[in-house]
């Protein structure tokens, strides 16, 4: 196996509006929505840091200062947690190693690729993950950790997949696969928000990346694609060719947050799971349904 340079950085763009979860989202961002107890920034916090990645990179933009806060120390919060006996584990995973958040603005929204692109100091010459935060993804191992794996095979880009009904990719960049072995998927194209009869497959990017710091360069071109925003997936499809680009369909659960009714179908999958609180969440449910 080929020695890969590793993926310790990860970006997680955060800078976008949340229309679709106003009027919650005017003050708060959409990221610090939780599910259950957590909210959807630190589930991918989390999944960065099961996958090794130590540096993580927010995009943020105006109103966005809660995400950073979540990471901090929470000094009067714990001390008085503390001198009232109170258990303080529950905050480990949102301690940040000093140093290893960092984030960059973007002040206007022009698109996921552009928000990427904001990062490119930061990312510079290193191969480095991306994390929709509101793509929320549950597995054993988690998503970027199994694409990680996938890596170290393959090395170049790498994008997480799922199968998604045909008649809904237009919402969706749906790629254009080659030759399958096992989990991964040579991709032969990329195309966002296709209408249904142009889309190449039913297989649509969630979420998770890997991709090589070239990209970086064929954003600067700040050309606008679907919806006159600059499209990451248009960057991602000019590098085809240039480099290897393989999909790696996740194994696990994958819950679109971004939407009302995916955030919700999140909550109830998640609560039902909980020891602390699944039966009574199933007791509930049953009642609501009236059986
Ligand atoms: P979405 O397409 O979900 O957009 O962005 P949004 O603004 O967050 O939400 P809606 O559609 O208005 O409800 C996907 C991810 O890309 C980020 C978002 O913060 C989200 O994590 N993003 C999007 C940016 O950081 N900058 C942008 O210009 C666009």
């Amino acid at each position: 196996m080929t020695k890969r340079k590793p993926i310790k950085k990860a970006v997680f763009p955060v800078a976008g509006l949340g229309t679709r979860f106003l009027p919650a989202t005017k003050v708060i961002p959409k990221e610090m929505l939780p599910v259950i107890d957590r909210p959807l920034i630190q589930y991918a916090v989390d999944e960065a840091r099961e996958a090794g990645i130590e540096q993580m990179i927010f995009v943020t933009g105006r109103g966005k200062t809660a995400i950073v806060e979540h990471f901090d120390v929470a000094f009067e919060l714990e001390t008085m947690m503390s001198e009232r006996g109170k258990d303080l584990s529950i905050l480990e995973p949102t301690r940040a190693v000093p140093g290893d958040i960092i984030t960059v603005r973007q002040q206007v929204p022009l698109g996921l690729g552009h928000a990427i692109w904001c990062a490119r100091a930061i990312v510079g010459d290193d191969p480095f993950a991306i994390f929709l935060p509101d793509e929320l993804m549950i597995g054993s191992p988690g998503c970027m950790k199994q694409m990680v794996e996938a890596y170290n095979e393959v090395g170049g880009n790498l994008i997480s997949v799922l199968e998604i009904p045909r008649e809904e990719v237009s919402s969706y960049g749906v790629i254009d696969p080659g030759e399958e072995n096992g989990a991964l998927t040579v991709v032969k194209g990329l195309v966002e928000k296709p209408p249904v009869e142009q889309a190449p497959s039913n297989k649509i990017i969630s979420g998770r990346y890997i991709l090589q710091p070239e990209v970086m360069r064929t954003l600067e071109n700040q050309e606008k694609g679907a919806g006159g925003e600059i499209q990451l997936t248009d960057a991602m499809a000019r590098m085809i060719g240039s480099q290897p680009f393989h999909a790696v369909t996740f194994e696990g659960r994958r819950f679109d947050c971004g939407s009302k009714t995916g955030f919700i179908e999140a909550t109830i999958a998640l609560a039902l799971e909980r020891e602390d609180m699944g039966a009574e969440i199933r007791a509930i449910t049953e009642r609501l349904l009236g059986r």
